[in-house]
């Protein structure tokens, strides 16, 4: 295994769609402010509700911790699918005829809206029609291709049976959906901001929302001291920070993929696939300044568990190797999805009695039409009460308590991956080569130090600043990401990734190592 040849280990890991678009420029908060809706984050979802909201008579601000699509839009496929692998059969199993008609009118009339604001608005964003793939590796999973194609059918989906791929990829069929679609999704997105921004909704950047107090209305604090009065507040920032109500965090887990952007000597022949087993692999071409790229996706798994995170993106570029003739790879990068445990969002009131506070998350890898829904769902609510499919999304469901059971079993996973951590060797003496890190023990407490490419020392205290698990090493991405949330910290004690809102207590003398454990996260 020679990847020398390839550029991708050249540089850290980046992503085409930031590498491809201007970087936005909206203000900071610099003052307390008042607001009818104050939307929390500034991904697809976050600006796509207040896109929706733009149009009534409402004052609106989106606060972003980042720059605006970031965060998982920045790094997601750009899939715009009412595909979700195979989901109606689960869902009609799971809910039921009705719910499973519900996620299907919301996800096909998603990709009819993305269609419209592109036309209305004259968008540029490399918007193409295509048709989507699920296919199966394994005889035995056969039966369920089947079973998703007469459900989607009979929830009034194109569906229909394909014998063959156009790759050589070993396969016993497929579910085609037809009338699909992937765009850009940071030309998308920026233009959609600058759209509602000229409109009067405020956009705020390196603005991050540390805390929640409630009143008759809502006040907001930013991680800079700045307040917002807000009568309505709607959470889209992926993993809900927010623990007052709801229990989120013990009902969402999340899951790291990779993708590289390769560039082959073949054609690519069209069209978007993934296939149902594990390890997934999924693939789609975007047509770019250098050519096609085409990007590979898979290798799932929790965050923050793991060794090796090299490793997955050393399978994609076999995998990859095995199904095009590789002239170069010149991107790779990951994402973290937010997964709920019956596999639909929670897209609505973030609980049965929280009517002026919304929460959209869980997109479940499949962001760009879920996010849309979203906006939509929060739209019909805030404006009209309603939504026509409130039910299946409805974050407080009935299967929320299920799933909160199998959390407690999933965690128990985490706790026995935390436990083999534990008893792993500690080392007390700093031993690192450049661009390595480990966990040292100062009195029974743990510090992490990374050794960067220039032989400096960065310490951190490994606790997370959500809830208090352990941090792990991510060596693919050079962070340490934690096994219950998914917070993730850049080695200098940076957030990457909430739920956290307070950074890691950090050092670079490794004479004050000490006073970072004394402080309380
Ligand atoms: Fe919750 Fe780390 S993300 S404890």
């Amino acid at each position: 295994m020679n990847f020398n040849r390839y550029s991708l280990f050249k540089n850290p890991p980046k992503s085409y769609w930031i590498d491809s678009v201007e970087f936005t420029k909206y203000p900071s908060l610099e003052e307390n402010i008042k607001v009818d809706i104050a939307i929390i984050g500034g991904g697809l979802a976050g600006i796509q509700i207040a896109y929706q909201l733009s149009h009534a008579n409402l004052n609106i601000a989106v606060f972003e911790a980042n720059l605006i699509g970031h965060g998982t839009t920045g790094y997601t496929t750009g899939k715009i699918t009412s595909q979700h692998n195979i989901i109606y059969s689960k869902i009609k199993d799971l809910f039921g005829m009705e719910l499973a008609q519900q996620y299907a009118n919301a996800n096909e009339s998603a990709i009819r809206e993305i269609k419209k604001i592109i036309d209305e608005n004259n968008i540029d964003c490399d918007y193409t029609q295509e048709s989507a793939f699920v296919f199966a590796q394994k005889e035995e999973n056969l039966e369920k291709i089947q079973e998703e194609i007469d459900t989607a059918s009979s929830l009034g989906i194109s569906a229909s049976y394909v014998k063959d791929i156009p790759f050589d990829i070993p396969n016993v069929g497929a579910v085609k959906f037809d009338n699909q679609a992937h765009f850009h999704p940071l030309k998308y997105l920026t233009s959609l901001a600058r759209i509602i921004n000229e409109k009067g909704v405020q956009i705020f950047e390196k603005t991050r929302i540390v805390d929640i107090e409630e009143n008759n209305t809502y006040i907001l604090t930013t991680s800079q001291g700045k307040t917002i009065n807000a009568e309505k507040v709607i959470i889209a920032s992926h993993y809900p920070f927010y623990n007052k109500h709801g229990m989120y965090y013990s009902r969402i887990y999340t899951s790291r993929s990779y993708i590289i952007g390769i560039k082959a000597q073949e054609k690519y022949p069209g069209g978007m696939y993934i296939n149902v087993e594990d390890p997934p692999r999924s693939l789609r071409c975007v047509n770019t300044g250098i050519g096609e790229l085409i990007l590979v996706v898979g290798e799932n798994h929790k965050t923050g568990q793991g060794e090796d995170m090299n490793k997955h993106y050393n399978a994609l570029i076999n995998f990859a190797e095995d199904v095009f003739t590789i002239e170069d790879i010149p991107y790779r990068w990951s994402t973290q999805d937010c997964m709920t445990l019956d596999g639909v969002p929670y897209i609505g009131y973030y609980t049965s009695n929280t009517p002026n506070l919304f929460v959209a998350t869980g997109f479940q890898k499949w962001g760009m039409t879920n996010s849309t829904v979203a906006s939509l769902i929060i739209r019909d609510l805030i404006l009209n009460g309603e939504s026509p499919w409130q039910d299946v999304f409805n974050p407080s469901r009935k299967t929320t308590l299920e799933s909160t059971k199998k959390f407690i079993t999933v965690n128990t996973d985490v706790a026995k991956h935390l436990i083999r951590g534990k008893i792993k060797p500690i080392e007390k003496e700093i031993d690192l080569s450049n661009e390595e890190a480990q966990i040292i023990e100062i009195d029974g407490n743990k510090v992490g130090a990374y050794k960067d490419e220039n032989g400096k020392l960065h310490f951190v205290n490994t606790t997370c600043t959500h809830m208090g698990c352990e941090l792990n090493w991510n060596n693919a991405e050079k962070s340490w990401d934690c096994p219950c949330h998914g917070s993730r910290f850049s080695y200098k004690g940076e957030i990457l990734n909430g739920p956290a809102v307070k950074p890691l207590n950090f050092s670079e003398d490794v004479n004050t190592v000490e006073k970072l454990l004394k402080e309380d996260f």
